[in-house]
């Protein structure tokens, strides 16, 4: 096999993702799948050779002719999808958050490790140039010893009004937005494993028609559906006392439009990742660096890049779909300690 016939699921972010593993000359667009018609016709006509259109992911899964599935699906239907293609022995490349719920992320985790196949998150942010350059920095020992983390994803008015999935059970800010953050934080921190959570979160501004996606106003009906966190926030502490500090708001009254920023403390440095920034004290004096990172790359084409090598080379996966679960498991029970009014221990919800 010297190359990896990928079929996208789902023409939203699908197409980006496409898009990055179409550039890869080893990688090749054979197959997309959409329940709505003219967006894979739209995203059809953009590929440089002809591919198979499907309206039903179980039929696609039939086909011998893919390698790889790519699922960009709404979150309720990452795996339902992703099961269908690990049980036709396909490899697997899901969107972030891994699913809409724990126990179906596990049973995917399950599936997908038992199957054998390359199993893998897509997620552009740590695989950013920014990140990779700061985690360089961190194995080189230049932050020393990291023992705490602050991470937001946080926006004005930006509450999706494109998909009605987003604003139902399974969806909303934290597994939109949080996750990222949340991901790369954990990611930086070297993947400590998680002891317990403490949120707060609820829903603002989306009951009430407020502060969707740049102030429009939605339909009055898909206001009234809104069942979901438009905000959340809380602590994860970690094996060792390692504490991240973490915030997700669709919307809120604040300063910038939007911000996405994950900073990190060390004993001998602290960083920030947007811009990329070291905080050292020399000779008794605080400096800071600047660093830039080396760029060109999207962060979906490093993931298209590290699936396929994956595939056809055996590399280790760096973001297999298990660490999706542990990123799912601390945002699903921040979002239970936000309901239940209390810190969850991670052992009493085994
Ligand atoms: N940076 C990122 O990694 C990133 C960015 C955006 C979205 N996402 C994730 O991608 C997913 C989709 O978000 P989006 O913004 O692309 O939404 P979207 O609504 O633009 O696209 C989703 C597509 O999936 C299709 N779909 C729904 N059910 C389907 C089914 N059963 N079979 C086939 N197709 C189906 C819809 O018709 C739609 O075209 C979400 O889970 C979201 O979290 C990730």
């Amino acid at each position: 096999m010297d190359e990896v016939r990928v079929a996208i699921v789902g023409m939203g972010i699908g197409r980006a993702n496409g898009r990055s593993l179409q550039k890869n000359p080893r990688g090749r667009v054979t197959a997309i799948c959409d329940i709505i018609e003219w967006k894979m016709d739209a995203y059809a006509k953009e590929l440089p050779e002809p591919v198979k259109c499907y309206a039903d992911y179980r039929e696609m899964c039939e086909d011998d002719d893919i390698d790889a599935v790519m699922v960009a699906t709404p979150n309720q239907v990452h795996v339902p999808v992703a099961l269908e293609a690990v049980k036709h022995g396909k490899h697997v490349l899901v969107t972030k958050p891994l699913s809409d719920s724990e126990a179906s992320a596990r049973k995917l985790v399950e599936a997908a490790e038992a199957a054998g196949v390359v199993n893998m998150m897509s997620l552009g942010m740590r695989f950013s140039d920014p990140v990779i350059a700061l985690r360089e920095l961190i194995d080189q020992g230049e932050l020393g010893e990291i023992y705490y983390s602050r991470a937001r994803s946080v926006r004005r008015a930006g509450i999706p009004d494109w998909n009605a999935d987003f604003i139902q059970v399974g969806g909303g800010a934290f597994r939109d937005m949080g996750v990222h953050v949340l991901d790369v934080a954990w990611w930086l921190l070297g993947m400590p494993e998680p002891v317990s959570v403490s949120g707060v979160g609820g829903a603002k501004f989306g009951p009430r028609g407020r502060h969707y996606w740049r102030f429009q106003p939605p339909a009055p009906e898909y206001a009234a559906k809104f069942a979901v966190d438009d905000y959340a926030g809380g602590l994860i502490r970690f094996a060792g006392g390692v504490g991240l500090q973490i915030e997700s708001f669709w919307a809120s009254h604040q300063a910038p439009p939007t911000e996405t920023q994950v900073e990190l403390f060390g004993t001998d440095a602290g960083a920030q990742l947007r811009p990329l920034t070291l905080y050292r004290t020399v000779d008794g004096a605080p400096l800071d660096i600047t660093v830039t990172p080396p760029a060109g790359n999207t962060g979906f084409d490093l993931v298209a890049n590290h699936f396929i090598d994956c595939i056809l080379d055996g590399v280790p996966c760096q973001a297999p779909l298990r660490h999706g679960l542990i990123v799912q498991e601390m945002m699903e029970g921040m979002l239970r300690s936000a309901e239940i009014g209390r810190e969850i221990r991670m052992d009493e919800r085994l």
